[in-house]
């Protein structure tokens, strides 16, 4: 694919792959009720891993990270190690779509920005057969925030047309049979101080490193569009946090 290294080497040198903060993962986890004392958690498309730190910190239990990109899944490692975590971390390196764990794997199934790349219906089809009975499924996932979005949102979504509104997502999870034990709008700092922010400085960086290379430059060009148009369209769009439970009588798929 075109273009491919140079977004990975903006994607993957960020601090975070995605909008996300320790606080909303805390906020997340805090919605869960009657987890076991060391619950075992899937981490779908961990990404540079801080949500996994976080959640093997929060929860006291084991986490198995999953990517398909070996490079995340080294920076996940490093960062549990220098956190002193990592023996309880195991990681993945597989497509999400070719996940195949035996029924009833996990206590928590976790996926901050990341589930988007089965669909979130199919995602949450999936991953219903792995979580115990009455275990928890929480994930973070785009969501319009008002109507009648601007022409460039509308384009840079279309990318993705099963971004929804928070009612229509919640009408997905209790068609699916799970319940919602809660659900929050993002802040808009976990997108601004711990994602575009960083990915602006490095771009300055990059534009300078790569000034002769017009696929990277074109990289950088579509990074600085996605930017601007959040700081323009905030209004419009976010990620909602979900957190379900899979009730007990739910049959696998
Ligand atoms: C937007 S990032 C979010 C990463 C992390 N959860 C975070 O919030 O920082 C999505 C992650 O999913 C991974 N990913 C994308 N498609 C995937 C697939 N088909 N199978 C496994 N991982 C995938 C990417 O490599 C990336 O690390």
């Amino acid at each position: 694919m075109e273009g491919m290294p140079y977004f990975l080497e903006i994607f993957g040198r960020l601090p975070r792959a995605g909008p996300g903060s320790t606080e909303s993962t805390r906020r997340a986890y805090g919605l869960l009720s009657g987890v076991p004392k060391a619950p075992r958690i899937l981490d779908i498309g961990c990404g540079p891993g801080v949500q996994t730190v976080d959640l093997l910190k929060i929860s006291g239990g084991t986490v198995l990270a999953l990517d398909f990109l070996p490079l995340m899944l080294e920076r996940t490692r490093s960062s549990a190690m220098q956190a002193g975590v990592s023996e309880r971390l195991e990681v993945l390196e597989q497509d999400m779509r070719e996940m195949d764990f035996p029924s009833d794997s996990f206590d928590i199934i976790w996926s901050e920005g990341a589930i988007y790349n089965l669909g979130f219906e199919e995602g949450l089809v999936r991953v219903r057969g792995y979580v115990k009975a009455g275990g928890y499924v929480a994930v973070s996932e785009a969501v319009w925030l008002k109507p009648d979005p601007p022409r460039p949102v509308v384009d840079f979504w279309a990318e993705y047309p099963e971004i929804d509104t928070v009612e229509n997502k919640r009408a997905v999870i209790e068609r699916l049979g799970y319940g919602l034990e809660g659900w929050f709008i993002l802040p808009e700092l976990d997108w601004t101080a711990n994602y575009y922010e960083p990915m602006e400085k490095l771009l300055v960086q990059k534009s300078e490193e790569w000034k002769d290379i017009p696929e990277a430059l074109a990289a950088i060009e579509n990074a600085r569009h996605e930017i601007s148009l959040y700081r323009q369209h905030s209004d419009y769009y976010g990620y909602a946090f979900f957190v379900m439970r899979r009730a007990a009588a739910c049959e696998r798929m």
